[in-house]
């Protein structure tokens, strides 16, 4: 179905640091959707070199109108590439240009780059204002919002970081129709993630409309971008910080970040590893009695269905467990998993770790 001037709005309620994602079409070119960037003589666009061709034209037009002087660096485009040595290229562009303390980032990109110039923003002059323009699902339904920004280290996925939030998030769905189907198959990953966490009537509509989304049908983008972000801005408007309940946004995380760097970073997608890594959490909350085989039956088809991988690499059970400890949820060594209690809802746990075992056999390629 053809979406036309679409335009929706969810507020993200923090105190002082509360902000709006605005939801449309073609909003990079107009200017009214940018009304809440913070005033500033000076702003900085960070994208890469995939995204820039696409997209930066318009996004720069706009600026220029409420800007003296937009500046712009593109980065190498690839999650290997979320290191200290690429985070530096945007300090030296900061600092080669005077950028001073009330200077706008804009990050117009995936959760890779959003993830950067968040912390960029967040540390350069010990915080500068920053706009997040994510530009693919797996950023309009999730990294671009609530405020965790990071860099990889070679040991660990997200593992040096920062909260902070951005002024403002716009999507603009015309940009996800350029998206390649393997990285529009990752967003829904995340889509769907949101289901057994914490929505079933959301789950029901993603099995009815799984095709309409991956044939990129506006008017399914659109509901499945809104509702992510709804469901996010309740759990993060009530634990801004992940003190506890936010940790639930993390279904199958810990599985997907042990594949993503124990193949090394960029070799599956972020969104293919949690996809895969939720097959292996919904087994785990099976074992734990918290789901049925048939729902675990149910969360698989429907991964498979978005294209999404639901079989594991063979990196080996005690391998997985290294990695597993190496994860912010772990306490003490011990790994943490969030698990489905029930359909709908989820709980942070440990298991045995030979239950974990038992699952990464069931899981992955021999
Ligand atoms: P990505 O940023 O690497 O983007 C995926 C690919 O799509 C890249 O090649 C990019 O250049 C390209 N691209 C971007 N927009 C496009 C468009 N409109 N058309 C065509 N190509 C386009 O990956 P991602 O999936 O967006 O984000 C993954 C990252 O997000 C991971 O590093 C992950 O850790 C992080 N993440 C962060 C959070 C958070 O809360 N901060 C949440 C989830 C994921
Ligand atoms: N993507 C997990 C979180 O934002 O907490």
């Amino acid at each position: 179905m053809p979406l036309t001037a679409f335009r929706d709005r969810v507020d993200i309620d923090l105190g002082d640091r509360s902000y709006p994602i605005l939801i449309g079409t073609d909003l990079l070119g107009d200017f009214d959707a940018f009304a809440a960037t913070p005033a500033a003589a000076t702003a900085l666009i960070v994208t890469n070199t995939t995204v820039a061709p696409l997209y930066l034209a318009a996004l720069r037009n706009t600026l220029t109108a409420r800007f003296r002087a937009v500046h712009v660096l593109e980065l190498p485009d690839g999650e290997v590439y979320k290191d200290w040595a690429t985070l530096n290229l945007i300090f030296d562009a900061l600092l080669r240009h005077g950028a001073d303390r009330k200077t706008v980032l804009f990050a117009l990109g995936g959760g890779v780059v959003g993830d950067m110039t968040g912390f960029a923003a967040a540390s350069y002059m010990r915080g500068v204002p920053f706009v997040q323009v994510p530009t693919t699902l797996l950023a309009q339904v999730d990294s671009s919002v609530g405020g965790k920004t990071a860099i990889n280290h070679p040991l660990g996925k997200n593992m040096i970081g920062a909260f902070y939030q951005p002024q403002l998030v716009l999507c603009d769905l015309a940009t996800l129709q350029t998206l390649p189907p393997r990285e529009l198959s990752a967003g829904l990953a995340e889509v769907i993630k949101y289901g057994p966490i914490s929505d079933m009537a959301f789950f029901d509509w993603i099995e009815a409309n799984v095709d309409a989304l991956v044939a990129l049908d506006p008017a399914a983008l659109a509901h499945a971008v809104k509702r992510s972000c709804e469901i996010k801005a309740g759990v993060v408007g009530q634990d801004e910080r992940e003190n506890g309940l936010r940790a639930i946004l993390n279904f199958g995380h810990t599985f997907g970040h042990a594949i993503e760097s124990g193949l090394g970073y960029g070799e599956w997608l972020h969104g293919e590893a949690v996809g895969c890594g939720m097959v292996m959490a919904a087994h785990l909350s099976q074992r734990l009695g918290g789901v049925d085989a048939a729902f675990v039956e149910r969360l698989t088809r429907l991964i498979e269905r978005a294209g999404l991988p639901i079989v594991g690499p063979a990196l080996g059970d005690a391998r997985y467990l290294e990695l597993m400890r190496i994860d912010k949820k772990s306490e003490a060594g011990e790994i943490r998993f969030v698990v489905i209690d029930k359909p709908g809802s989820a709980v942070v746990r440990s298991a045995p770790d030979a239950m974990v075992r038992e699952v990464l056999v069931q899981c992955c390629t021999a």
